[in-house]
């Protein structure tokens, strides 16, 4: 798809990969809007972009998804393109029994948030040239990694549920793409490293972004980048090997 002269809104742009997809598409002369939670840090990468528009919302509260959704129809009425990136990740113990506010934030962010964010677009999309949704989803939505439990049911969900939103809009000009990014040396975890500037070994966020950009100008609807693609091949005769690294 055309990669250039379009209004995308990203969610979770304060950060990671949505901050890298926002520069990237700047670049290629796009109007850019990114959400997220943190004020101060959407104030400073207003500072050192002025031309990207920034939105405070927080994407666990429905009330306020349907706000950011009026907030773009009434005030950049010309947004085309959706990505659904915003997301957290947590460790989940089945055995220690289950924080309950912890499940539900990570759901809500990672799953419904997406979900009911592409409802509302769909009737504003549908009527917009060169449109689409660019779901986020990972290398772990095809094996998990048992100690992130409910983060890669998430991401296995929402990679189903890409393929379910492609075909209920296979009759619009809306297209639909899963991008499934390897590990990404981002923010994502940090809250539970001591030391936030650890990185968690994941390859830089630029590479991940040339991969992610090509495909999306490649209309590759289902793009697994770097390891996600062995992720994918392979799947469940995986799953052993990849959990004999981590503690169950
Ligand atoms: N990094 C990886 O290895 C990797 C691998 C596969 C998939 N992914 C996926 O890539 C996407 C981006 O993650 P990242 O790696 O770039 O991590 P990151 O640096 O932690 O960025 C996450 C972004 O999501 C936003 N966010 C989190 N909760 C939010 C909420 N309730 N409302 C609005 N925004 C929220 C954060 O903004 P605020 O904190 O300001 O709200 C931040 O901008 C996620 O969907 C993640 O699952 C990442």
């Amino acid at each position: 798809m055309n990669t250039t002269a379009n209004t995308i809104l990203i969610t979770g742009g304060t950060s990671g990969i949505g901050l890298a997809f926002a520069e990237a598409f700047l670049k290629e002369g796009n109007k850019v809007i990114i959400t997220g939670r943190r004020e101060d840090k959407l104030k400073e990468i207003k500072e050192k972009l002025p031309q990207i528009i920034t939105k405070t919302s927080d994407v666990t509260d429905a009330a306020q998804r349907a706000e950011l959704f009026n907030w773009i129809n009434e005030n950049h009425t010309d947004t085309n393109i959706l990505i659904n990136n915003a997301g957290v990740q947590f460790i989940t113990d089945l055995k220690k029994g289950i924080d309950t506010d912890k499940l539900k934030t990570e759901v809500d962010t990672n799953l419904i948030a997406p979900i009911h964010l592409a409802s509302l677009f769909i009737p504003h999309l549908k009527s917009k040239p060169n449109a689409a949704i660019i779901n986020i989803t990972s290398g772990l939505a095809f094996v998990p990694i048992a100690m992130m439990a409910v983060y890669c049911a998430t991401k296995a969900a929402m990679h189903s549920l890409t393929l379910s939103l492609r075909y209920q809009l296979k009759d619009t000009d809306i297209k639909v793409f899963a991008i499934a990014p390897p590990a990404v040396d981002t923010e994502l975890g940090h809250d539970r490293r001591e030391d936030k500037t650890q990185s968690h070994g994941g390859i830089p966020v630029n590479e991940f972004i040339a991969g992610a950009m090509a495909a999306i100008k490649n209309d590759e609807y289902d793009a697994a980048i770097g390891m996600a693609a062995g992720l994918r091949a392979k799947r469940e005769t995986l799953f052993e090997q990849i959990n004999s690294g981590f503690p169950g």
